[in-house]
C-alpha cells in the first residue's frame, strides 16, 4: 500500500488535536512533519500541544516546528474562551519532555518539501502565516506540494465574524498570498470550510466509550470531544479540523465544487471572508470590474457526516 505523504500545519487547538490523532495514527497516511503556528493559542503553547499529543499518539519521532507567533500584519488573536487557557481544553495532557525540532517551521516545511521524492499533501488547519512566509521566502519549495486541503475560509457564514471563519480572518493577508502561489504552481486546492465543518459529529456517549479506553490515545480522543460537549452544552460535537484530514484519507466522502475564489482584504464588516463566486458564468458579466477570481479551487460544499466521522472514532479508537 502506498501511503499519502502528509504535512500539516496547526494551531492546536481542541479540534487540531483531533485532526493530529488522526493523520498520526490513520494507516494510510503518513504524516512527515507537523508546524505549528500561533492562533487558537499562543505559538508556544500550540507547539508544546502538538509534540504532546504526538507522543501520546505513540509518534514522538515526528518533527515538530515552531513558526509564526503572530499574522503577517494583524496583531495575534487567540481563541481560549473556546479552547481552555492551555488550548487542549485544560484537561491536564500538555506534559511533554520533548523539544520542537530546532528549525523554524518555514525551514522544516522548505527541508521536507525540497527533499521528498514524492509529492506531499499539505493540511493546514491553522491560520496560512507559515505558508505564506514558505511561498515568499523558498517559492520553488511550493513545487514539492502535490495537493493543499486546507480548514478555514465559508462560501456562506462566518464563526470569527458573521463575514470570516477564524483562520482566514486571523490572517487574511496569508491565506491570499498561499492562494496565489498554489495558483501559480498549479496545486490542487481544497477548501474545507465552515460550510462542511460542522456535518461530521460525534455524540457525548461515544466519546465517553473512548474516554473509558485504557490507550492514551483514545481516552485523550474522547475527553477532547466531551469537553466540547460540555463546553457547547451539547449531546455532540463536530470533529472540527479532523474533517479536512477525512478528504485526504477518504476523499469519496465530501463533495466539492470547482469554483474561483478571493480573499476580503478590505472590508468593513468583511475582512477575511473568502469570497466564493457561485455565479453562473456563461451570463454577461461585462459590468463586473473584477472579472475572475485567478484561483480557482475546489470547495467543499457537502459532507457525509457520519461517514467522516465513523472514520475518525474507528482510527482513533484502535
Ligand atoms: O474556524 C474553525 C477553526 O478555528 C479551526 O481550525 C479550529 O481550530 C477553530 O478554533
Ligand atoms: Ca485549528
Amino acid at each position: 500500500m502506498q501511503r499519502i505523504p502528509v504535512v500539516m500545519d496547526v494551531d492546536t487547538g481542541v479540534d487540531d488535536a483531533c485532526a493530529l490523532l488522526l493523520a498520526a495514527q490513520h494507516p494510510e497516511l503518513d504524516l512527515r512533519a507537523v508546524t505549528c503556528v500561533g492562533g487558537n493559542t499562543d505559538v508556544d503553547q500550540v507547539t508544546r500541544n502538538t509534540l504532546a499529543v504526538l507522543d501520546i499518539a505513540g509518534r514522538p519521532e515526528i518533527p515538530v516546528a515552531r513558526g509564526a507567533a503572530r499574522p503577517l500584519i494583524e496583531r495575534a488573536v487567540h481563541a481560549r474562551h473556546v479552547h481552555g487557557d492551555d488550548g487542549m481544553g485544560d484537561l491536564g495532557w500538555v506534559q511533554t519532555d520533548r523539544e520542537p525540532d530546532r528549525r523554524h517551521a518555514v525551514e522544516l516545511l522548505h527541508n521536507v518539501l525540497t527533499t521528498s521524492p514524492d509529492p506531499i499533501t499539505l493540511v493546514p488547519t491553522a491560520p496560512m502565516t507559515n505558508l505564506a512566509l514558505l511561498a515568499r521566502t523558498y517559492p520553488d519549495a511550493m513545487r514539492g506540494l502535490g495537493r493543499i486541503v486546507f480548514m478555514g475560509g465559508a462560501a456562506h457564514r462566518g464563526n470569527a465574524t458573521a463575514s470570516a471563519e477564524f483562520n482566514v480572518f486571523h490572517d487574511p493577508e496569508a491565506t491570499a498570498i498561499v492562494l496565489d502561489a498554489a495558483t501559480e504552481f498549479g496545486i490542487p486546492v481544497t477548501m474545507y470550510g465552515l460550510d462542511v465543518f460542522y456535518a461530521p459529529t460525534v455524540t457525548r456517549a461515544q466519546a465517553k466509550r473512548l474516554a473509558a479506553s485504557v490507550s492514551p490515545a483514545t481516552r485523550l480522543a474522547g475527553e477532547l470531544v466531551e469537553f466540547q460537549c460540555d463546553r457547547f452544552e451539547s449531546e455532540q460535537a463536530t470533529i472540527g479540523d479532523a474533517g479536512a484530514v477525512c478528504v485526504v484519507a477518504d476523499p469519496e466522502g465530501v463533495a466539492t465544487t470547482s469554483l474561483p475564489v478571493r480573499v476580503e482584504l478590505a472590508g468593513t464588516w468583511s475582512r477575511g471572508r473568502t469570497v466564493v463566486d457561485v455565479r453562473d458564468w456563461s451570463g454577461d458579466l461585462a459590468h463586473d470590474p473584477h472579472g475572475r477570481a485567478d484561483a480557482v479551487i475546489d470547495v467543499a460544499l457537502e459532507v457525509d457526516g457520519p461517514r467522516y466521522a465513523d472514520l475518525w472514532l474507528r482510527t482513533v479508537g484502535r
